[in-house]
């Protein structure tokens, strides 16, 4: 069942933020300026896009379709968002530079669909950047994993695996296919993000599982953050 992201917009935007490693992933691997094109596919709150924007002076735009996660997102120059979906991007062919996902290629209904889209609305030298991570990333998430195990097998089936995107993505037509596994630790130094249950994976599991899990992380919690990690697998392309 979709996760209803209007649901638990306010929850995401009070405890999630741009993750720094993936922001500089990105400006590392494209050459961005103030002329660039640039969509993030699934922007939710747009902190991904508003980051590029504020690092590089391109032009932004995010494509969400929760009215609740686009009604959290900055107001700034640059960014313009609209309502769609990975599978339906509302733009004309040849329009971006580059393209990228964090965190949404598991919510894709048809993430073949998706990569058609992509090719049709970047230009021909254009870039394309999924974010999300392996199944071995999903087995180690810390906290995710180790306080909540029963989330383990429900993410599993609902990730794509990365071989499955770069076949799609090939498939599609891009070429230049690459993976690129980033990470850094984390502390955690509370539980409000998952008391809020502000990340969905904690939406598949029953409130006993949950609640288990948390009073383990609340009580370690209570010695000091608890070390954690933030890993993902970048996976590019190139029409
Ligand atoms: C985990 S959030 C990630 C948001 C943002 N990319 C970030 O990194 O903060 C997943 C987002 O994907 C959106 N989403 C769900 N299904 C989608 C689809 N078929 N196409 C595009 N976005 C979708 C959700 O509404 C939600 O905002």
């Amino acid at each position: 069942m979709p996760v209803d992201y209007d649901a638990i917009s306010s929850a995401y935007a009070s405890s999630r933020s741009a993750n720094r490693g993936v922001v500089d992933e990105l400006l590392a691997h494209v050459t961005l300026g103030t002329e660039s094109k640039v969509l993030e596919v699934g922007c939710g709150t747009a902190d991904h896009i508003a980051a590029l924007i504020d690092a590089c002076g391109c032009n932004g735009w995010g494509v969400e379709p929760s009215a609740g996660m686009r009604g959290h997102a900055p107001t700034i120059d640059r960014l313009q968002l609209v309502a769609g979906t990975a599978e339906a991007i509302p733009f004309a062919a040849g329009f971006f530079d580059f393209i990228f996902t964090v965190n949404v290629a598991h919510h894709m209904q048809d993430v073949a669909a998706y990569f058609r889209e992509a090719k049709r609305v970047l230009k021909p030298d254009g870039t394309l950047c999924t974010v999300t991570e392996s199944t071995e990333m999903i087995r180690n998430r810390n906290p995710l994993s180790h306080y909540w195990p029963a989330t383990i097998e429900p993410e599993l089936a609902r990730y794509p695996t990365v071989e499955t995107l770069l076949n799609a993505m090939q498939q599609a037509g891009f070429s230049d296919p690459a993976s690129h596994n980033i990470g850094t630790p984390v502390a955690i130094a509370d539980s409000n993000a998952y008391r809020q249950k502000a990340y969905s994976s904690l939406l598949l599991i029953s409130d006993a599982e949950f609640e288990t899990g948390l009073k383990q992380l609340e009580s370690d919690l209570q010695s000091g953050p608890v070390a954690g990690n933030s890993e993902y697998v970048c996976i590019w392309g190139t029409v």
